[in-house]
């Protein structure tokens, strides 16, 4: 733990969306699929601006920025777009160069999170600025689980499991450094970078709602908690 922060400290989202989105399907980049008829990734800003936000850097693949114009227009705080790379990893290291200098609390959030809710958004934000250098949302596990292995399989007890989500939370510094002590290898997530750099990670509990969407079912199940939340 580093000493408490400055509760003025400004907050900086990435949020990434520079994946292909193939498991989706469609032509559009997945961040702009509409859900109730906006993007994806224009929910995904509204929860973080709701959430403490105060500021967007929108990472997306190469040669699909100025599908982003709408988004960034409708955005309610500071909003600039930079390319992502081949990895998520990559991207967030792209948007990452793109931070303002005053920012000292970094949110980094998919784009493929729309219904992330504001409280656990809130949530990561208060862990950082409480003292944490590292702040994952996470949940329970509900399917069984099996770890396989060359002679079969083993079950896993899934009470000693939680899956993860996004927005992930960091002290700016303590994130630059451990991705930069990370080229070379690969991570799924930034928790796991910073871990890898010997930072502690702090859990907050996160929501079903935050689900991400990957699958077209998904989509259908966004929808479903958008008409519920009316
Ligand atoms: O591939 P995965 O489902 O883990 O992607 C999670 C998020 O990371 C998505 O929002 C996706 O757009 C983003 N991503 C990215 N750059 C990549 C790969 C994924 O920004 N090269």
């Amino acid at each position: 733990m580093t000493e408490v922060s400055n509760p003025s400290e400004p907050v900086v989202a990435l949020v990434v969306a520079a994946g292909s989105g193939v498991r989706l399907g469609g032509a559009e980049p997945k961040a702009l699929r509409l859900l109730a008829g906006r993007p994806l990734v224009a929910w995904s800003i509204e929860a973080l601006v709701a959430g403490g936000v105060d500021a967007v850097v929108l990472v997306v693949a190469a040669g699909t920025a100025d599908w982003y114009g709408p988004v960034v227009a409708s955005a309610t705080v500071p909003t600039v777009v930079v390319l992502g790379g081949a990895t998520r990893q990559e991207s967030v290291a792209s948007g990452l160069a793109a931070v303002p200098g005053d920012a000292s609390i970094v949110l980094v959030h998919d784009a493929a999170r729309p219904l992330v809710p504001a409280s656990v958004v809130a949530a990561v934000v208060a862990a950082v600025r409480g003292g944490a250098t590292a702040v994952i949302p996470v949940v329970p596990v509900t399917d069984s689980i099996r770890r396989l292995s060359a002679t079969g399989s083993v079950v896993v007890d899934r009470e000693e499991l939680r899956a993860v989500q996004t927005p992930q939370g960091f002290r700016r510094d303590v994130l630059v450094r451990a991705h930069a002590a990370a080229s070379g290898a690969s991570y799924t997530d930034d928790a796991t970078v910073c871990e890898a750099y010997g930072e502690p990670v702090t859990l907050v509990q996160g929501s079903p709602d935050a689900l991400k969407v990957t699958h077209p079912l998904d989509l259908a199940v966004a929808e479903m908690i958008v008409r519920s939340r009316r």
